[in-house]
């Protein structure tokens, strides 16, 4: 089986990198955590990382010029470790073009709620509650240049009760985020996501090497 070599970008907690984790280390994973980059260096999900063995690195707006010299430093540690396929775990910065294009169709992230729906905030739970949605979730996407709005791999929905708080339905959200997110980079690292435009069309199973030429 091949193994797809995977990189994480948190920015706290990692509680989605945690769930990356126990999956890859399933004897059935096709892939596998190499590295892990924050741009916070008191993150928990560097600790995360570290206890994992995976290879865990700082890098920090302090020590570049800006946004484009520290993405590029991120490809690039990302390219040192063979990285294919990055997943945005909690990651609370906006991808710039540079980054985006360095992996075409090949970032994933995890967002929580049914996009299009609260797109672009860091607060989405906090919104579907204020707006009074009976439901909400989390999606898996594709990132592409514009925010939240890349091609949808899957999604997860929960229901909203009329007593949640943000934290209740955050909690019920991440739960979902822990099994959703694991097996979106599972179709990806499988090759059962085929990209047509903006949607993603998930393939049954995984397309076959093309027979010897006689
Ligand atoms: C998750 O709710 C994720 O959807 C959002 O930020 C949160 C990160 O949680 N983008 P964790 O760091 O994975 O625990």
């Amino acid at each position: 089986m091949t193994v797809t070599r995977v990189g994480v970008l948190v920015s706290g907690r990692g509680s989605n990198l945690a769930a990356l984790l126990d999956d890859a280390a399933l004897p059935d994973a096709p892939y596998k955590v190499v590295a892990v980059i924050s741009n916070r260096a008191g993150a928990a999900g560097l600790v995360c990382a570290c206890e994992a063995g995976v290879a865990a690195y700082a890098v920090e707006r302090a020590d570049f010029a800006n946004r484009a010299a520290r993405q590029a430093e991120m490809a690039r540690l990302l390219r040192a470790h063979g990285v294919e396929l990055v997943v945005t775990a909690g990651f609370d910065q906006i991808l710039g073009p540079a980054f985006v294009d360095a992996y075409p169709e090949r970032i994933l992230n995890i967002h929580p709620s049914l996009l299009p729906a609260f797109a672009g905030t860091l607060h989405a739970q906090e919104e579907a509650l204020a707006y009074g949605v009976k439901v909400s979730g989390c999606t898996a996407h594709l990132v592409t240049a514009e925010v939240d709005a890349g091609p949808i791999v899957a999604q997860a929905v929960v229901p909203v009760r009329d007593d949640d708080t943000a934290a209740t339905l955050s909690a019920r959200i991440l739960a979902e985020e822990h099994r959703l997110l694991p097996h979106a980079v599972r179709l990806l690292a499988t090759g059962q996501v085929r990209v047509e435009g903006r949607k993603a069309v998930i393939i049954a199973s995984p397309p076959h090497p093309p027979a010897p030429s006689p």
